[in-house]
């Protein structure tokens, strides 16, 4: 399996919960490592150029009100098939219909304000990465 790696963000509603860290744990215990990260209040124009695919969406104007209302935490995780390991720890989108166990079966209230985005492909992680740390780069981990 190739190592990759794709975008996390905890957005407000979990971050005011303040379930970062636990969140994190679950990263780390299913094997992927944390190689950026940072916690940042989005505006308004860099939360819809994140969710420009969804601008014809009837939810778009909600879903950048919510990801504006507060800080979100960013990161890149990397490790064996990242990208589908972070969606199955995930869950689903609506938290009703979440395996139990999962990100936001636990933390999530609502399929608006569902505590994770993660990147839906390995060729968006690429975009989204770029998108939030272009400027900075990653960390590499070399143990
Ligand atoms: P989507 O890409 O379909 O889901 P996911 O986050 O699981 O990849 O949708 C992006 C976000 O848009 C989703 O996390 C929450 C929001 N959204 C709504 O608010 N209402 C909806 O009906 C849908 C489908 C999404």
């Amino acid at each position: 399996m190739a190592i990759e790696q794709t975008i996390s963000i905890i957005k407000p509603d979990a971050v005011a919960k303040n379930v970062i860290g636990q969140i994190y744990s679950r990263f780390e215990n299913a094997g992927l490592k944390i190689v950026a990260a940072k916690m940042v209040h989005l505006s308004q124009e860099r939360a819809e150029g994140f969710y420009a695919v969804h601008k014809e969406r009837p939810f778009f104007a909600d879903l950048v009100a919510f990801m504006t209302s507060g800080p979100v935490m960013v990161q890149v995780l990397e490790g064996e098939n990242a990208v589908t390991k972070n969606r199955e720890l995930m869950g689903a989108t609506n938290p009703k219909n979440a395996d139990a166990g999962t990100i936001r079966a636990d933390f999530a209230d609502s399929i608006d304000e569902n505590a994770v985005h993660g990147s839906d492909s390995l060729e968006n992680a690429a975009i989204e990465i770029a998108y939030f740390f272009g400027e900075e780069g990653l960390c590499p981990r070399t143990r």
